[in-house]
Parts: C-alpha cells; structure tokens; sequence
C-alpha cells in the first residue's frame, strides 16, 4: 500500500463536504463521520488476507472465499476516534479492540500518555490506527510508538482529514506505516488546527466547546 492513500470516492467527498461546513448539526456530524468510516473502512481493508473454506450451499459445496489469520485490531486514538471506530465496528463486528489516550503537555508541547489498552497478540493482527485529524502528527506518531512497544507490526493509519505537516512527520517517524484519509488539507494554523479542516472533530462529534 502506498504510504498516502486519499480515497476520492464521490459519496466520500460529498459527505465530507457536508461535515466541513460549520452550519452542519452535532447529530447530522456524528452519523456522516460513521457512513464515511464505514466507506473508508472497505479501502484500509482491500488487502487483507484470504483463505477458503468448503461450505455446502443449498445446489453445491464449493471453496469459498474467507478471510484469513487473527482478527482485526482496531485502535481509536481517544477521544475523536472513537467517532471513526463505531462506524467501523459495524462493519468488522468481529475485530478487536483497543485505546490510546494522550494529552499534550501544555509547557513541553509533547504528547503523555494517560490510558493504553491493547489486544493481545497485536504482532500477528493487522492493527488499524483511527483518529478523524492528523494534524501535527506528534500524538498520531506517540500512538504508533505505543503499539509498536506493544509488538505490532503490520500498522495502517486511518483518518478523516490529514495535514501535509502530519503526513511529513508521520512518514518521518514511520514510514512502514501507510496512511489512508478522505482529504489532505492544505496547511495548519497557528494553533495546529488543520485549514480548511472542519474544526474540533471532538467538539463537532459530542457537542462540546
Ligand atoms: N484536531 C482537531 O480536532 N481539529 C484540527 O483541526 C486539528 C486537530
């Protein structure tokens, strides 16, 4: 897979658009965020694995195609990426799960770890990284450090939007790491909020300020 993959299907962009603009409502926002994790769910997922099995249908028994090895694991990057794990969930029911959560140090700017829980056996599974905003990339990389710790090996990252200074850092920190995202925006502000963007992907999703 390629290190950067923008998946420019015509229902993405479209609800995209829709999330981006400010007028749109919390609820609408939330169930967006999940038809779309499920649309780009399908394009992180195109290469896994496959085996067969013999099944029996109602006329035959045939070899049928399956999907093969340990299951998924899927990591939301808290809190934002929870909005990008539910929809997922939906539709890899079976997958397991786990959680980084990270803060940023408001005197050093570098991201501390509050909460870490991870499946077993993460070094046999494809292990799915989701978080809506790459933004810097300082959180995003300290997560693929943590699961890397953990033994993962096989590692996408999954976002909504994605910054070009967050795809720098990240293919700077771990290139093995293919990223797959609905947009790459066009810079960060000041405050490392990503242009165009949509705003707080937290804020918007649970109606925060
Ligand atoms: N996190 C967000 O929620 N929005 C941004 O624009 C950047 C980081």
């Amino acid at each position: 897979m390629d290190h950067l993959t923008v998946v420019d299907h015509p229902l993405v962009q479209h609800k995209l658009t829709i999330m981006r603009d400010a007028a749109t409502s919390t609820g609408e926002f939330r169930r967006l965020l999940r038809e779309i994790s499920q649309l780009l769910a399908y394009e992180v997922t195109r290469e896994l694995p496959m085996t067969t099995k013999t099944i029996q249908t109602p006329m035959v028994e045939m070899e049928a195609p399956t999907l093969a090895g340990r299951k998924l694991a899927l990591v939301s990057i808290l809190r934002a990426g929870n909005g990008l794990l539910d929809g997922m969930l939906e539709l890899v029911p079976s997958a397991r799960v786990g959680f980084v959560g990270l803060y940023r140090d408001e005197e050093t700017l570098e991201p501390v770890q509050y909460y870490f829980k991870a499946p077993g056996e993460l070094d046999e599974r494809l292990v799915i990284a989701v978080d809506p905003m790459l933004a810097t990339g300082n959180s995003s990389a300290a997560a693929i450090d943590l699961l890397k710790e953990k033994g993962a090996k096989n590692i996408r990252f999954l976002c909504l939007l994605a910054a070009p200074e967050g795809v720098a850092r990240m293919k700077e920190a771990h290139p093995d790491v293919p990223i797959v995202t609905a947009s790459l925006d066009e810079r960060l502000n000041e405050k490392g909020y990503i242009l165009p963007g949509l705003g707080d992907a937290g804020d918007r999703m649970f109606g925060t300020q």
